[in-house]
């Protein structure tokens, strides 16, 4: 992977990849592209991961207890100490559909700004276009799923009707030059209709892709993947030409699979993972929908791999616990209950 297909991704410039693979541009361009049919990244120690963190939007949204707007903004800030540098904020959404979120506008126009950290906001239309322009946004994402049953619960459209409406607001969001991601849900699997095909998926992020989008944000929904199903999605999306570059895995944790799902994907090459420091998370849409996986288990795993992230786990793990006390509960990961571990004392850590 070059410096420069990890930037066109969105993510920060990073150690040029160890491993050697093959060039051929995917057919919705970008740089050096997966060539089809190529799954092979492989685990190299050194190589540069994204973490995605999507705990202050697929985090709070779902949560039942009001959180200040104040507690969010040092919540984001302790994300950003941490080293995270792309913290998906909140969402321009309607305040009646996720009222834990109606506080956008004043969040994010309040966000310290620093160079190489990046806000992405979830806009379903254009009225949440205009609301994150006014509040100063780089950057958004769409999100659409492989299954109309899921999309018309949660925007109210199919997933046709939902790509028809995202196409005038990625248009100006590219004009004004923001990043643009797109979320495929319920990848692997519908709460409404069951098991979803990969081909399914594929077809709608190459869709997303051909509307500019920057990124193509697969999302196990409910939590219903397992391994073989990522290869067979990855396997399927790299042979439709879509870039690995241009990739990313957003693995909820219901079933206790995401992490054996992130190893399936660091093995076919992808290298941008999204994840909730504290563990938590759901959409209210989703009927089943649990906890994100957790930042700190996530960090943990790349840490023992020997991969590059940039994220300090002690300091993943005091934003975990700040946002579990505002919460009032404890929180489920597994790092965030047992700590790190020094390997020269033996010893729990964090
Ligand atoms: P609707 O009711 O069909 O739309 O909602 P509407 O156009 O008829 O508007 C209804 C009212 O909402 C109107 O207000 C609009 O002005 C207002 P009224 O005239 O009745 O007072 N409105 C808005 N207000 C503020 N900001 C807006 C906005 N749009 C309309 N942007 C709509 C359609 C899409 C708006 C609604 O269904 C919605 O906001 N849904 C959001 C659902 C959501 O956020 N779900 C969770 C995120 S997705 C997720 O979690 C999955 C993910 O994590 C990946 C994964 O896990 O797989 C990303
Ligand atoms: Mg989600």
């Amino acid at each position: 992977m070059t410096d420069d297909a990890q930037t066109e991704a969105g993510g920060r410039p990073g150690k040029p990849s160890r491993v050697a693979r093959p060039t051929g541009a995917g057919r919705r361009g970008g740089a050096a592209g997966a060539e089809a049919g190529s799954t092979t990244g492989g685990v190299v120690a050194g190589e540069h991961v994204r973490i995605y963190e999507v705990g202050p939007r697929d985090g709070l949204q779902n949560e039942a207890r009001p959180i200040a707007t104040d507690d969010k903004r040092r919540f984001i800030e302790l994300l950003v100490d941490a080293g995270l540098r792309e913290i998906e904020a909140t969402s321009f959404v309607s305040p009646r559909a996720v009222p834990q979120l109606s506080d956008a506008d004043e969040l994010l126009s309040s966000l310290p700004r620093r160079p190489g950290v990046r806000y992405p906001v979830l806009v379903p239309n254009v009225r949440g276009l205009e609301r994150a322009e006014a509040a100063g946004v780089d950057g958004i994402a769409v999100f659409t799923a492989a299954t109309d049953e899921f999309t018309r619960h949660n925007i109210g459209m199919t997933v046709d009707e939902s790509l028809e409406a995202f196409a005038p607001v990625l248009q100006r969001a590219a004009t004004l030059g923001w990043w643009r991601r797109g979320y495929v849900s319920t990848a692997f699997g519908c709460p409404y209709t069951g098991a979803v095909v990969p081909e399914r998926a594929v077809r709608v992020g190459l869709r997303l892709l051909d509307l500019g989008v920057d990124e193509v944000c697969f999302g196990d929904t409910i939590g219903v993947a397992v391994p073989s199903g990522v290869r067979d999605l990855l396997a399927r999306a790299f042979e439709s030409g879509i870039p690995v570059q241009r990739l990313a895995l957003h693995l909820h944790d219901t079933r206790g699979t995401a992490l054996a799902n992130v190893v399936a994907g660091l093995e076919a090459g992808v290298r941008c993972f999204d994840a909730s420091t504290g563990g938590t998370g759901g959409c209210p849409y989703a009927p089943g929908a649990a906890g994100n996986l957790a930042t700190e288990d996530l960090v943990y795993l790349l840490d023992g791999l020997g991969m590059q992230h940039g994220v300090d786990l002690r300091g993943v793990l005091a934003a975990a616990r700040f946002i579990g006390e505002r919460l009032g509960r404890p929180l489920s990961s597994k790092v965030g209950q047992a700590g790190g571990w020094d390997p020269e004392t033996g010893r729990a850590t964090g």
